[in-house]
């Protein structure tokens, strides 16, 4: 079943799997849309992360994060890293993710959250 060479789980489905080159750690992540992310995507997504920056540190390989538009739920969870794992300010994380992404994250309820979480630390 799981022919991903990384052992992240595959939740695809087996035609886009197969669409995907080998090379490709393929990580599926389900979260809903509008809500904020609950703590075992967020716990999930950090562990991803984290496991792969740690396989690659040697090399140049990038991480690809994408929802829908790649914008409100991807921005969310790429800033709860910048903030729970790196230490991030919330504002500056949501600043350079705006700025990296071209784009700003709009979910006002997602960026609430986030800036709640110099204070719930
Ligand atoms: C990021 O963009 C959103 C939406 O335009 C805006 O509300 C927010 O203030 C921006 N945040 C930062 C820190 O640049
Ligand atoms: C992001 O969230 C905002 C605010 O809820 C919404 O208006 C916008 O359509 C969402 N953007 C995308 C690309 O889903």
């Amino acid at each position: 079943m799981n022919k991903n060479p990384c052992g992240f789980l595959g939740n695809l489905g087996l035609c886009l799997l197969q669409e995907l080159p080998a090379t490709l750690c393929y990580s599926k992540i389900l979260t809903m849309g509008h809500e904020i992310p609950n703590k075992e995507t967020i716990f999930q997504f950090k562990c991803v992360v984290k496991k792969f920056l740690r396989d690659n540190k040697d090399n140049d390989k990038l991480i690809g994060v994408h929802c829908t538009h790649g914008l409100n739920r991807t921005g969310y969870l790429v800033c709860r890293y910048l903030i729970d794992v790196e230490g991030m300010e919330p504002n500056a994380a949501i600043e350079l993710f705006n700025k990296s992404r071209g784009h700003p994250i709009e979910r006002t309820n997602y960026i609430q959250d986030l800036q709640e979480r110099a204070r719930k630390k």
